[in-house]
């Protein structure tokens, strides 16, 4: 098999932290219209998990935004658009659709955003960025770990297999 050529790997590189980059802030956007949403004594720890994890992805956006700038590229503003538009009214959504919906949306979030990181952090390796390569790793594990807590919630639903639907298979199924 033919490497390929550094320019092309390094611009396939730069779309995944693009696509990486929006889908965070959806992903904030939508956390924080969630936990918003929870105000009853019972979803309390609901609330404060969806807040960390809120705090997480923008943390995970500062990341790959320095990662962008080292590869002399910045964010894509029609991804951002796109992107901040969905959380934004995922995010509202959360206060009228019941709870299903949000977990559905924020899991299937969350598995892109594996295979994301994972494939960029095998990318950084292959273009010399090695130090790179452990942050995205942890990135990718972390994504793991939301993947698994809304993975979690949404099991106790009688519905969970409408996940399906969204294109999101509940891990371990
Ligand atoms: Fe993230
Ligand atoms: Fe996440």
């Amino acid at each position: 098999m033919s490497a390929i050529p550094e320019g092309t790997a390094r611009s396939s590189l730069v779309r995944q932290l693009q696509a990486a980059y929006s889908g965070e802030l959806a992903a904030a956007y939508s956390y924080r219209g969630h936990w918003r949403s929870l105000t009853r004594p019972r979803e309390r720890e609901q609330r404060d998990e969806d807040r960390r994890i809120e705090e997480a992805e923008w943390h995970h956006r500062r990341l790959v935004g320095e990662l962008l700038a080292e590869l002399g590229a910045g964010p894509s503003r029609r991804r951002e658009l796109v992107m901040g538009t969905i959380g934004r009214v995922f995010g509202s959504l959360c206060h009228v659709s019941g709870w299903l919906l949000p977990m559905l949306f924020a899991g299937r979030l969350e598995a892109m955003n594996v295979g994301q990181y994972d494939t960029a952090a095998r990318a950084a390796g292959d273009l010399g960025l090695a130090h790179w390569v452990p942050v995205l790793e942890e990135m990718t594990a972390e994504e793991g770990r939301h993947e698994a807590f809304f993975a979690a919630c949404a099991r106790t639903h009688r519905f969970a297999l409408l996940s399906r639907v969204v294109g999101w298979r509940l891990p371990h199924d």
